[in-house]
């Protein structure tokens, strides 16, 4: 059997496989976002840990059979250790916005950054977060002995190892993605040390055993722990976005849109990361808020945890001239802006709850859309496209992606892209599968073709307006 497990930043999600990669046993437990000042987010690694021990804890019965696991993360995130090993301060995660003057002043230096690491700097980026924590929180700063990326602390936690892979990695701006390694430059501008950093591992190589007293506590038997990598290379890895031409769309609390190229090459514009897949590079698109933007209207606004209730709602919707930005926290790809504010645009006496909830999946997929367009732009032609994380659970999100993307959009049987993109690597690195087998894994469900197109056309055409527009007011 095999384990996959994906930090996400709503929850741990677990999946277990029995040796043909089938899932038999599934188990996740959740934990909040902690909102601090001038747009932070944080999280302390010990809910992680909480959150860990809740789901080992269901799975027991299966655990004495598991072979390998391994651990997909939500990416960017800082977690610092001090020489005790002690977590030094709350992790200040991928969608924290606190660090605008630092990465100002990074993106000063634009062309260089660039040429270093195939990357700008974007505000949730992990080099950015060190430069903050220097100049706010000194004492911390001066503390640092470990630094880590979310799930490598969880590796550490199962295995004593101080270890990263390149998929993780490639969003800390510290690494130069075209020669795989880490780029002196970026750490002396960073000013930090390479033995403050972990040691770098392919997603797929051997980290180690679970350790004894863990082992003896879960039931474990001699599992393998698996290097591990960023949530997006494993969902790309979970649905078989591997290959040239092949496109995967997550919409989790982000949402992502990431295509495989072989090299990391220089794009023409700066507005998408270049970031090591698991094997090459592929670059993606990163909005901050998607599956988060309808979570938050109908959970937090309208109290109502009924998905299924509100999927019947749009169905009668009539949407036509409302629009909504979805810069709940802030942008990223491709307006790098952590000033943008989300807005509804367009109500009247008539709007319905039905109105403004498509309005959020057509707002999510337009903002996608933006970053397609610049993928369109470098010439990168897209023939295979998969969508996966909560939002694809919505059969209406699916087929507007279609229309708005003019292109074929399939699920999978499985929604969970990065936990079984971490079943299939821990398969990969067990040595049961190679990267050839892959395609034999991932299971294709409904299929979705492109219906609407010319209307999603025209109303991108005036989504496109709203924010070059609305900047002004949002700064
Ligand atoms: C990618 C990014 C997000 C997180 C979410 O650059 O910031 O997709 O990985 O987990």
């Amino acid at each position: 059997m095999y384990l996959g497990l994906d930090l996400g930043t709503s929850a741990l999600k677990a999946l277990i496989s029995n040796d043909l990669g089938n899932v038999v046993a599934s188990a996740s437990a959740s934990y909040d976002i902690s909102y601090v000042d001038n747009n932070g987010t944080e999280q302390n690694p010990s809910v992680w840990l909480d959150a860990l021990d809740e789901v080992l804890r269901e799975l027991k019965g299966y655990l004495g059979e598991v072979k390998a696991l391994a651990i997909s993360g939500q990416m960017h995130g800082l977690v610092i250790l001090d020489k005790e090993d002690k977590v030094i301060r709350p992790c200040i995660l991928w969608n924290d916005n606190r660090t605008i003057e630092e990465n100002d002043e990074l993106n000063q230096n634009k062309e260089k950054i660039y040429n270093l690491t195939n990357n700008i700097s974007y505000a949730g980026f992990t080099l950015p977060k060190l430069k903050w924590l220097a100049k706010h929180e000194k004492d911390n700063f001066n503390k640092i002995s470990k630094i880590m990326l979310p799930k490598d602390y969880l590796v550490y936690y199962l295995t004593g190892k101080f270890v990263s892979d390149y998929t993780d990695m490639a969003g800390s701006l510290l690494l130069d993605v075209k020669n795989r390694c880490y780029s002196k430059e970026m750490l002396e501008i960073a000013n930090i040390k390479i033995n403050q950093l972990p040691r770098l591992l392919e997603s797929y190589e051997v980290v180690g055993i679970v350790k004894d007293d863990i082992a003896l506590k879960y039931a474990f038997n001699k599992t393998k722990i698996i290097a591990g990598g960023a949530d997006n290379a494993l969902a790309a890895l979970g649905t078989n976005t591997l290959e040239e031409g092949t496109c995967n769309i997550s919409l989790g609390t982000s949402g992502t849109i990431l295509i495989p190229v072989k090299e990391a090459k220089q794009l023409s514009s700066y507005g998408l990361h270049v970031f090591s897949h698991i094997q090459g590079t592929y670059i993606m698109g990163c909005i901050l808020s998607a599956a988060s933007c309808r979570k938050w209207f109908l959970e937090d606004v309208l109290k109502t945890t009924n998905y299924l209730e509100n999927e019947t709602e749009m169905l009668h919707a009539d949407a036509k001239e409302l629009y909504f930005l979805p810069y709940l926290q802030g942008e990223r790809s491709p307006h790098n802006d952590p000033l943008a504010k989300g807005a509804f645009i367009g109500l009247s006496a008539t709007t319905s709850r039905g109105d403004m909830s498509k309005a959020i999946l057509e707002g999510v997929s337009f903002a996608l859309r933006d970053c397609l367009e610049i993928v369109r732009q470098e010439g990168i032609g897209i023939n295979n496209l998969t969508v996966c994380g909560g939002g694809s659970k919505s059969k209406l999100w699916c087929q507007i992606l279609a229309d708005v993307f003019n292109l074929e959009v399939k699920t999978l049987v499985n929604e969970q892209g990065p936990a079984y993109g971490a079943i299939i690597l821990a398969m990969i690195g067990d040595k049961k599968i190679t990267f050839a087998g892959v395609k034999t894994l991932v299971k294709y469900g409904d299929v979705y073709k492109p219906q609407n197109i010319n209307y999603y056309n025209i109303k991108y055409q005036y989504y496109k307006k709203l924010y070059p527009t609305l900047k002004k007011i949002f700064s």
